[in-house]
């Protein structure tokens, strides 16, 4: 990778990705191989992170998102994907029966009555049964290639066997995310620090647009069909038959269907759905109703946007309205607060909802959302209930717009907003008794030290008692302080002390995710502990040496690379030895097939991914040797990129010469 060292350097990098980038999207050119641009644009993002000065709000990492979705290929649609029209009533569900009786000339005809999935609508196309591509539905006309993504669902099937599967398959379906794997995600995002997902819909939308397919990966989303193209030519007669047709092909397709005649029939779907849809994992918004028969739904045809022989009936998402007792703010482990609102307890959709999330002031601020008023919480079917709106009649006179205190309510430090964020922070990050305890419960949890006789409210009393303060005076507690807290017998003393001393024996990644580094979850926790293979290594790392590595961005390199500089965590890390924490990385399974016992490496040129340290380490864990200079005896010589002499001496040597690629996929 070309060093830039001056901004003339600098601008005419930031000139060359705009120069392919325009190609690229304006001219559909690809001139140089996607790895190739994403190599540019990483090695700008790394220069401007070491010349902030430089960053010019023209420069391509700035329009990174809505429009310049790098990586992603625009692909037009070989048929249009269409949108449905919306219905709200069973008026207006009859508005359609009756339009169909118009249209096909015929009095009855049949429906195929489907669900209504809430997630993104993607067009897949399968070649003699190997998935080949898949779209976004952008305008309609054309969308984003998002094939790799799409790859990383597990439950989408890559290739499909049997005598019925066509040359070409062409199909409609759409990505969403269960409740589960929302709830997982969020909870990670929370003890990452990262802003949380509104809902499963935005969740599988943002994951779909990720670039990085392994993190996409980890997001865990699903798929289910509902459309072909073409089937009649697939002797296909019926949308019940698309259903079944897609089925026998070992594709995911929708749970609750019905055939249904009438609109009594299709109605009484509809409430069989409803009193469902709580207890189904994952979002719908409403249901469809398809004319069933394929040549009658070609001939009635579609508007440019939406076809006239199906409907959506969209259900209203589910409303009360109560009091709002409180704003209260939560004090995160990173020292962010979030507005939460109090209300008066109400029934909504299958639970009591008693709390809230604001999100962030602007919200309170944009809704003028005040205490006393009266609100409308709503919860679409999905998880988490929401603030909509103050219901401005109810107003009682007198009341003020709220506004966000200036001091912490736990620790009375005067708040901060985070610069180029809505977040609102409390700076004092060791003093702040919500923070601690936020920090010391991530800490002790499963994903962390795993204390699981150590639960929030004895930390509590253990922080309002000065027993503790930092992770490591957990370490140091005696009987006797334990014996203090209230409801600790002899039998549960012992429990939580042996829980603790057990727990001194941790893997490196559940160590280094316990630690709270900002935008580290444990997906990250894992690849750092499998790259750097030692809390030494790790905390030696530049960050160079962290951006390096494939799936670190810049983001979480900096936050590591800064957590672990600060003498403040590195005075705490060192205690944390110091009383006998001993994270150790636990090398992964089947490891032992790939050993390099008794072999003698050298090591030249430039790695991408390891530092030339790194990889000796590698090496040797592995049992193998690494000598400097290179001979007969040596048996591979990992050569990076501008090998010199030692390649030409290996390659006259009879030498095996290892890529990096290859040396990685030996690890
Ligand atoms: S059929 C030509 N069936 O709803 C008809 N769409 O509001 C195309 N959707 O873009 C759509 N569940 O993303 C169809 N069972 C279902 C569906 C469904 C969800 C989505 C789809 C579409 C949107 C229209």
């Amino acid at each position: 990778m070309e060093k830039i060292r001056t901004k003339e350097e600098y601008d005419l990098l930031c000139q060359k990705i705009w120069h392919y980038n325009t190609l690229y999207y304006s001219k559909n050119r690809s001139d140089i191989p996607d790895e190739e641009f994403d190599a540019l644009l990483k090695n700008l993002e790394k220069v401007e992170h070491e010349h902030p000065e430089w960053v010019s709000p023209n420069s391509p990492t700035q329009r990174v998102g809505e429009s310049l979705t790098i990586g992603f290929k625009t692909v037009k649609h070989a048929h249009p994907m269409l949108s449905l029209a919306n219905t709200y009533s069973k008026e207006e569900v009859e508005d359609f029966f009756e339009r169909i009786k118009k249209l096909t000339g015929r009095e009855n005809s049949s429906f195929s009555c489907e669900l209504k999935m809430d997630g993104i609508a993607v067009s897949l196309i399968y070649e003699k049964g190997d998935f080949k591509q898949g779209v976004t539905r952008g305008d309609g006309k054309q969308g984003d290639d998002i094939t790799v993504n799409l790859k990383t669902i597990r439950n989408l099937p890559l290739k499909l066997y049997g005598a019925q599967v066509p040359e070409i398959l062409e199909l409609r379906g759409e990505v969403f995310m269960t409740h589960a794997s929302f709830q997982r995600l969020n909870k990670q995002r929370e003890s990452e620090g990262e802003d949380l997902f509104q809902n499963p819909r935005n969740a599988a939308g943002g994951t779909l647009k990720l670039l990085d397919p392994k993190q996409a990966a980890h997001r865990d989303l699903s798929i289910i069909f509902y459309g072909l193209q073409d089937g009649l030519r697939l002797g296909i007669r019926t949308q019940t038959e698309i259903h079944d047709y897609l089925n026998q092909l070992g594709l995911p397709t929708l749970e609750l269907t019905k055939s249904a005649q009438t609109i009594d029939e299709v109605w009484a779907f509809a409430e069989e759905v409803r009193l469902k849809r709580n207890s189904l994992p994952f979002d719908i918004d409403g249901i469809v109703i398809k004319l069933d028969d394929l040549k009658e739904q070609a001939k009635l045809g579609a508007t440019n946007k939406t076809p006239r022989w199906a409907v959506a009936y969209k259900f209203q998402a589910e409303k009360a309205t109560t009091e709002l007792l409180d704003i209260t703010l939560q004090v995160g482990r990173t020292g962010i607060l979030t507005p939460v609102a109090e209300l008066a307890p109400v029934f909504l959709a299958g639970s009591t909802i008693a709390r809230a999330t604001l999100h962030n002031e602007d919200e309170v601020m944009r809704k003028d959302i005040r205490i006393g008023d009266l609100v409308l919480i709503e919860k679409g079917g999905d998880v988490i209930p929401k603030v909509v709106a103050s219901i401005p009649e109810s107003r009682k006179s007198g009341s003020k717009r709220w506004q966000m205190p200036e001091f912490c309510p736990s620790c009375g430090s005067s708040l901060e907003r985070v610069p180029g964020e809505v977040a609102i922070r409390c700076p004092n990050i060791s003093g702040c008794p919500a923070q601690s305890l936020r920090r010391l419960t991530h800490f002790v949890g499963k994903g962390g030290m795993d204390i699981a006789s150590l639960g929030v409210k004895a930390i509590i009393q253990l922080l309002e008692k000065g027993f503790i303060k930092t992770p490591s005076d957990i370490y140091q507690l005696t009987k006797k302080e334990v014996a203090e807290l209230e409801g600790f017998k002899e039998k549960s003393i012992q429990n939580l002390l042996s829980g603790i001393e057990a727990s001194k024996e941790v893997s490196l990644d559940r160590f280094l995710h316990a630690l709270g580094i900002k935008h580290v979850g444990l997906g990250t926790a894992e690849l750092l502990s499998k790259k750097a293979g030692s809390l030494e290594a790790l905390q030696e790392m530049t960050f160079e040496d962290l951006y390096k590595i494939d799936g670190v961005g810049e983001k979480v390199a900096s936050s590591v690379f800064e957590f672990f500089n600060d003498p403040k965590n590195r005075n705490e890390i060192n205690k944390l030895l110091a009383v006998g924490v001993s994270p150790s990385f636990q090398k992964p399974q089947g490891f032992e097939n790939h050993s390099f016992k008794g072999k003698t490496f050298v090591l030249t040129g430039s790695l991408d991914k390891y530092t030339r340290d790194n990889a000796a380490k590698l090496i040797k864990e592995r049992g193998g040797v690494v000598s400097s200079s290179i001979s007969k005896k040596t048996h591979y010589l990992l050569a990076g990129k501008e090998a010199g002499s030692k390649l030409d001496k290996a390659k006259d040597l009879g030498v095996t010469i290892l890529s990096e690629e290859e040396f990685d996929s030996y690890l």
